[in-house]
């Protein structure tokens, strides 16, 4: 796919961009100036934050369970963090905490303007209509990097709150090494990032997304391609100044490689929903067989990031548990989200350790699969799953003892 798409790239930045922007918009059903492309989901974010003029003095509420580069974006807006426990029941808010959380329209400064509503690992949830009567100073945003496609009820993840932004990474349910855009709610408009990605960013971006799309068929071929890439500086990631400084990303809008390679997966989309679907039930019934072992009611209509499962006990080393498990298995096993605010030892953002138990505990228990269209629902899959039952299963009989 990475090869056939390098020739769409003569079509020109605007042309694949206008495609892609159309395709989401007849997608989600809704008129294509909503769509506002970006580079990364945080940009879009900030779009978002910005077309509903939250800005000095406003509060945003960010759920305890998240990635570093969501609270980054606040306060470049003049903007504060304000952290919420999530809920281990639903991996989001509970609404009678977040009911509470919201400071009064009036006398609170700063006050609530807008919450940050997670959809961690991707199933869709709706903030309940009575909630948002009560508060309606408040905008509530769908963080949709995890629950791209995901729907509520027949209802698309990001169409019936107030705008949503979603993420199109290389760990994202679609992949363009990097990308984002934002679903304006009806009403509102932003102009598109004028900053374009560099064209040395552009190589990192293909050196780096051929390493993963390596990776995920031939784990020890991504292995050599990733560490030859990072020895001659080709490898694209966050700034350490983002995830160590918590400092804001500059918004650039989407690179033209990304809208090639996202427009043939768009038109795939309910194939790959399809065998995502599979794929997560069969994790579900191989998981079950293994006492003590918590997973979470994926709706119809989830489309899963990475499939969660969590440990009944807290983990010293979750990394080097996933390393053992996918050694044994053949799968790679993920990490996220490895803290509250993710990745372990990511800026602060003034949270207090202990405020938030269950987003603290998730982070401490929880594992996942790979939803990839790479991997196969067959005899083989089968296999892999006994192995990291058996692997599971013997860990927790050590931990048990
Ligand atoms: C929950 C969540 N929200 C937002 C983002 C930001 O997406 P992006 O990396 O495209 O900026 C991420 C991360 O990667 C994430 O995990």
């Amino acid at each position: 796919m990475l090869l056939s798409a390098l020739p769409r790239l003569v079509a020109g930045r605007a042309a694949l961009r206008r495609r892609l922007r159309d395709a989401l918009a007849r997608l989600f059903g809704v008129d294509a100036r909503r769509i506002v492309l970006t580079d990364t989901g945080r940009t879009a974010l900030t779009l978002l934050l910005r077309a509903h003029g939250v800005g000095a003095g406003d509060e945003v509420i960010v759920p305890a369970y998240t990635c570093v580069v969501v609270p980054n974006q606040i306060p470049a807006l003049g903007a504060s963090v304000r952290w919420l426990d999530v809920s281990a029941d639903t991996l989001g808010f509970d609404w009678n905490l977040l009911d509470a959380a919201i400071g009064p329209a009036t006398r609170a400064v700063p006050a609530t303007r807008a919450v940050i509503i997670p959809h961690n690992f991707g199933p869709a949830c709706r903030v309940p209509d009575a909630l948002r009567a009560r508060h309606p100073q408040v905008v509530f945003l769908d963080d949709a990097a995890h629950g791209f496609a995901s729907q509520h009820d027949g209802q698309w993840l990001g169409t019936y709150h107030d705008g949503a932004f979603f993420s199109f990474e290389y760990s994202k349910n679609l992949s363009g090494g990097i990308g984002g855009f934002v679903l304006l709610p009806e009403g509102l408009a932003v102009d598109e990032p004028s900053a374009e990605v560099g064209v040395l960013d552009q190589l990192r971006l293909l050196a780096t997304l051929t390493g993963h799309l390596l990776a995920a068929r031939c784990a020890q071929a991504g292995r050599v391609w990733l560490a030859l890439a990072r020895r001659v500086g080709l490898i694209y990631r966050s700034s350490d100044a983002e995830v160590a400084g918590g400092v804001a990303h500059p918004p650039r809008a989407l690179p033209t490689l990304a809208a090639a390679l996202l427009l043939p997966q768009l038109a795939a989309l309910p194939a790959v929903l399809r065998h995502k679907q599979r794929l997560a039930e069969r994790y579900r019934a191989a998981l079950s067989a293994v006492p003590g072992i918590r997973q979470w009611p994926g709706a119809a209509g989830t489309h899963w990031v990475r499939y969660p499962f969590a440990l009944p006990q807290p983990v010293a080393d979750k990394a080097a548990l996933a390393r053992r498990l996918s050694a044994a298995s053949g799968l790679a096993v993920g990490v996220w989200f490895d803290d509250v605010i993710h990745p372990a030892g990511s800026f602060r953002h003034g949270y207090v350790i202990g405020s938030a138990p269950e987003g603290e505990r998730l982070a401490a228990t929880v594992l996942n699969l790979p939803m990839n269209v790479a991997v196969a629902c067959d005899a083989r899959l089968d296999a892999r799953l006994a192995r990291l039952t058996a692997a599971l299963t013997a860990y927790l009989k050590e931990t048990a003892a």
